[in-house]
């Protein structure tokens, strides 16, 4: 997978919900995760995951969406149902990103929406659980980003032939003749 992203949540509650959303980040290959204002114990809860996910992944909290802090030339994608949202399927996810979810009661606040280079929606008639919309988001990203073989215009997999990495195309020289 080219690149790489983070995951992060603002005013979280459910410890159920952190656990799946760093579960998540971890498999899909995530670089770190964060929490702004969290509303349930993530230090505590880092001891005790079943997935590892915390061990393997570091975890950033921030007091507010002021003292955010990302590696440079990272950027902040909100994932938010709102009328200006981009849609997902239209949206080139960033080389360098990190991605940011709100609560299970409410919605990013306008100070996070602020701070947001992109804010995109998963397009759905109403709201999902907050982890489903995480899972969405880092599948939607891998399907843009990562190394897949086509999908085949009929019905089924790829061809054996189109499932082969293509060569590497080094360009020739071309000498001119003098
Ligand atoms: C369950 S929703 C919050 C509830 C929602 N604001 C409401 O009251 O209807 C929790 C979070 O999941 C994310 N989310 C859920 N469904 C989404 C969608 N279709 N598009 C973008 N984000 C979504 C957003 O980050 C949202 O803040």
């Amino acid at each position: 997978m080219r690149g790489y992203f983070g995951i992060g949540v603002e005013g979280i509650s459910k410890e159920q919900n952190v656990g799946t959303i760093a579960r998540s980040a971890h498999s899909f290959g995530g670089s770190f995760f964060f929490a702004i204002q969290p509303d349930v114990n993530i230090e505590a809860m880092r001891t005790s995951d079943t997935s590892d996910a915390f061990n393997h992944m570091p975890y950033y909290q921030y007091a507010s969406p002021a003292e955010l802090a990302l590696p440079e030339d990272c950027t902040l994608v909100g994932v938010e149902l709102t009328e200006n949202s981009i849609e997902m399927p239209s949206f080139r996810h960033p080389l360098r990103a990190a991605y940011v979810f709100g609560p299970e009661m409410g919605s990013l606040s306008p100070a996070t929406l602020e701070r947001c280079d992109h804010v995109v929606k998963i397009p759905m008639k109403f709201c999902v659980n907050v982890g489903v919309a995480a899972a969405i988001t880092m599948y939607d990203r891998m399907i843009c980003l990562g190394r897949f073989a086509e999908r085949p215009v009929r019905p089924g997999g790829p061809m054996e032939e189109a499932k082969k990495p293509k060569p590497h195309n080094h360009r020739r020289k071309v000498r001119k003749k003098k």
